[in-house]
């Protein structure tokens, strides 16, 4: 197990990231979004303190937001050096959620003889199982302490296969400050499934699975998902487990000149 994972750019953000997290938990604004630092409304809650963040980090994200009006607010705070990638947010209230997931999982029975096992304190073989799928599928893992719940509450779905090799996974996060305006918003996602098994309905199942399980946990209000404008399969198991576009984004900001995740 790596605690941390990606380019050396994104391990450097991932280590700033977990060593601000005392302050971060203290700063409703603040998100740790684990692969960036995140931030609400900067227009109210101010540029200064994540030009400092950006300039260390050199990658940042704003989630839920207006694409247009976003993208000036970074031109003019942060510079236009920043490229700004978009993924549309997908957002639905929790009846809307429950209902489509509860659908998904009586529809999707599990495989034969495959297991769903939940983490949200998983060993280090755990971890390495989850990360290697997520990397193998183009999803940037999350480090190691953040699966673990050491930052905010993280679970993490795992069904296995038969011979005990995890299939598929998805994950949802309370990453959300409870005094901010997202405060009781899940973030859900981290969705793969192992090549070999795609397009039977296991991606879904795990999404479905993550979301009713983290909202017997969690009690959220709404959960939010990202996807790519490229990215149809993804787009359609979010929308089956009953999260729709409303215009907003999220966007991750950077100077490193990489993609951060799918
Ligand atoms: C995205 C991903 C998790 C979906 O899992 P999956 O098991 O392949 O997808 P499912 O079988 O659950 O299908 C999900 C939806 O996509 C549709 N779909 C599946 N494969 C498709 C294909 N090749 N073309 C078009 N639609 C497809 C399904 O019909 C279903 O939609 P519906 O509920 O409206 O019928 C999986 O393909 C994957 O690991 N991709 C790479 C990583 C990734 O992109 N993750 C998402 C980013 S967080």
């Amino acid at each position: 197990m790596t605690d941390f994972i990606g380019s050396p750019a994104a391990i450097a953000a991932q280590k700033n990231i977990r060593d601000r997290q005392a302050q971060t938990a203290l700063t409703p604004a603040w998100v740790n979004a684990a692969r960036v630092m995140a931030f609400l409304e900067p227009d109210k809650t101010g540029w200064d303190a994540i030009k400092q963040i950006a300039a260390q980090d050199r990658m940042v994200g704003f989630p839920l937001v207006n694409a247009d009006e976003m993208r000036a607010g970074i031109r003019q705070n942060l510079g236009p050096e920043w490229d700004t990638r978009a993924w549309d947010a997908l957002v639905g209230d929790a009846d809307q959620v429950l209902a489509a997931c509860k659908t998904v999982t009586a529809a999707a029975p599990l495989p034969e003889d495959s297991t769903v096992i939940y983490h949200d304190r998983p060993s280090d073989v755990e971890i390495t199982e989850i990360q290697t799928l997520n990397a193998a599928t183009g999803v940037s893992p999350y480090p190691a302490y953040f699966m673990r719940s050491e930052a905010v509450p993280v679970l993490t779905v795992a069904i296995k296969d038969a011979r005990n090799r995890v299939v598929a996974t998805a994950s949802a996060t309370m990453r959300y400050h409870p005094d901010c305006t997202l405060g009781r918003y899940v973030f859900a996602g981290m969705v793969s499934v192992t090549p070999a098994l795609r397009g039977k309905g296991l991606g879904k199942l795990a999404n479905a699975l993550v979301l009713r399980e983290s909202h017997r946990r969690f009690n959220w209000t709404h959960a939010t998902e990202n996807v790519a404008s490229d990215n149809p399969v993804s787009r359609a198991m979010i929308r089956s487990c009953g999260l729709t576009a409303g215009g907003l984004v999220s966007i991750a900001a950077s100077t490193t000149g990489e993609n951060l995740t799918r």
